[in-house]
């Protein structure tokens, strides 16, 4: 089977399945971790999946995440992270040592990509964050399933008296 292909029905299945997990939890974190859980499990190739949430101005804090331990915080100025909030734009990143001020939370990582999220107004609420210790893991086809996941995630960090999210 054509690997972009089997990735895009791959992305199809966890957003429905997203969407029937978190059905009737209006709960930013469970929202979160059920999806750095799903995307961890089912990419594969994923060494670390989770989330750095926007808690103040140009900063970055840790979220929910799978794998091994994350940096808390995490400018905007710095990282592949950082790059995503910054420009509001994935950031594909074939090779991790190539990317000028890439942050090695993870020694092993090779490859990433950080797919901004936005809020209701248009403003990053957080970005969500794939590592894998395999050169080039990522691909066209997972910039857009995991872009496709975020705004169904976001559908579901708008609105809410108990986010997690700044306002
Ligand atoms: N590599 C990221 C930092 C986060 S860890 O990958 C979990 C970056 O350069 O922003």
């Amino acid at each position: 089977m054509n690997e972009a292909l089997s990735r895009s029905g791959l992305y199809d299945r966890l957003i429905s399945d997203l969407d029937a997990t978190l059905e009737g939890i209006d709960d930013a974190v469970a929202a979160m971790a059920t999806v750095a859980c799903l995307v961890f499990e089912r990419v594969p190739g994923t060494s670390f999946a989770g989330f750095y949430r926007r808690v103040a101005p140009g900063l970055l804090r840790i979220g929910p995440y799978q794998g091994p331990l994350g940096c808390l915080e995490i400018p905007f100025s710095r990282g592949v992270c950082g790059a995503a909030a910054r420009e509001r734009a994935t950031q594909l990143v074939p090779d991790v040592h190539a990317f000028p001020g890439h942050i090695a939370c993870d020694e092993g990582a090779r490859s990433e990509i950080v797919v901004p999220v936005f809020d209701e107004r248009g403003e990053i609420a957080a970005v969500l964050d794939l590592d894998s210790r395999l050169p080039a893991n990522f691909d066209d086809a997972d910039r857009d399933g995991l872009e496709r996941l975020v705004r169904a995630l976001a559908r579901r960090l708008t609105h809410r008296p108990d986010s997690a999210l700044p306002s």
